[in-house]
């Protein structure tokens, strides 16, 4: 990919011998601490700790004790990834562990919250797995436990590091299509291997588990404007197996922009996953046939160019939540996926599963809870 111009605005690079420009160098890969490599101890390791593991390990991350309720899960994964490090059934033996800076939530929301406020309490750091919690409330009282206790607690909206969504991202930052007038995301895909775990009981399974990373999305391409209101419903597919509705479309709107979300978690054949962010300059646009498998163009006055990017959703996603905790221990400051920041996430997704419940626009903020799933 090219470099930044150097009049100080991302231009498109020059065209080709083959007519294909490629577009501006920007900053969408995980950035790693200067030199902070503390203890990490894990809590949960079901089915998404083996990515978190493998991404720990490519980065050379330091991970000392394993926890799971089933000893045996906890067991499997050192197994595979880290022979060292020091297994636990109670997380508050693992707690007790000499030396741990850092802990990894990898559990349901339901069994988080107190786990994460133990955490905390225990003057950890804190990485806890999404939705981050079930009420505002108490997301924002466990944001103030962190300030209180000097630890830093961020949430794992991986999201926001898979290659195209961060090269998107930073293309809005840099100015790149100018004003956002609307964000476009539908996605066409298989999650009906859900059916029999855990997950099918969660009746918000698409617009709360799974959608989570979209209204987060939402939220950071739209932070600084106040969102109106949100209207959203879910259906069951005719033909459908599994109990939650795989159907969902939502609408958010802002006075002077539009986000909209649709979803059919059902698509067993001819997948794909689109995001078309427009501005006033440009248009941004990602396609393919799944999260891992995308290809960004750049459209602006200068013409279209195309971003080649590096990575997939899991490995730069779990790689970018826990370098940005790190990075942030580092420096001092707050992560930019920190648990206050992703209330304004909650807010949007908790608005649109009253309004899909309700059938009446909700504005964010106004739902505070949510139903345990
Ligand atoms: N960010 C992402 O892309 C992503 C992807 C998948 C899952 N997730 C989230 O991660 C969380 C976990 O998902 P999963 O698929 O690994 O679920 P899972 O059901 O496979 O695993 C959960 C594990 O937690 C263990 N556990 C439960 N209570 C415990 C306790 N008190 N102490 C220690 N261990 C305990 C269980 O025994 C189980 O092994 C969910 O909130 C899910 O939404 C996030």
């Amino acid at each position: 990919m090219s470099s930044p111009s150097t009049s100080g605005t991302y231009g498109l690079a020059s065209t080709s011998a083959a007519g294909i420009a490629s577009a501006p160098a920007l900053p969408y890969l995980p950035r790693l601490p200067r030199s902070y490599r503390p203890p990490i101890g894990l809590v949960g390791c079901g089915g998404i700790s083996e990515y978190h593991l493998r991404a720990y390990r490519a980065l050379g991350l330091d991970v000392v004790a394993l926890c799971d309720v089933d000893a045996g899960r906890a067991e499997k994964r050192r197994a595979e990834f880290y022979p060292g490090a020091t297994v636990y059934s109670d997380y508050q033996a693992l707690l007790r562990h000499r030396g741990l800076e850092v802990v990894d939530l990898a559990l349901h929301p339901r069994e988080r919250a107190v786990a994460i406020e133990a955490a905390l309490r225990a003057g950890k750091h804190v990485l806890s797995q999404k939705p981050f919690v079930l009420d505002l409330d108490d997301g924002a009282r466990l944001a103030d436990l962190a300030e209180a206790q000097r630890v830093r607690l961020a949430v794992n909206q991986n999201g926001r590091w898979a290659p195209h969504f961060a090269y998107l991202m930073a293309a809005l930052r840099a100015g790149v299509i100018g004003e956002l007038a609307s964000a476009d995301f539908t996605l066409q895909w298989d999650h009906t291997w859900t059916a029999g775990t855990p997950f099918e009981s969660i009746h918000h399974l698409v617009l709360f588990d799974f959608g989570i990373h979209w209204f987060d999305l939402a939220a950071e391409l739209t932070r600084g404007r106040r969102p109106s209101r949100i209207t959203a419903s879910v259906a069951r597919a005719s033909f459908q197996k599994p109990r939650p509705p795989m159907l969902a479309q939502v609408a958010i709107e802002f006075p002077d922009a539009q986000v909209r979300l649709a979803f059919n978690g059902h698509v067993l054949h001819g997948q794909e996953d689109r995001t078309v962010l427009c501005g006033s300059a440009g248009t941004l646009r990602s396609a393919g046939p799944s999260l891992s498998e995308q290809a960004v163009t750049v459209h602006t006055v200068a013409g279209t160019a195309t971003a080649a990017l590096e990575g997939t959703w899991f490995t730069n996603g779990f790689q970018g939540t826990m370098a940005e905790l790190l990075c942030a221990i580092e420096e001092n400051r707050e992560p930019s996926h920190s648990g206050r920041n992703n209330l304004d996430s909650l807010a949007l997704c908790f608005a649109a599963l009253a309004s899909a419940d309700t059938g009446a626009p909700q504005i964010p903020g106004s739902v505070r809870r949510v139903a345990a799933h």
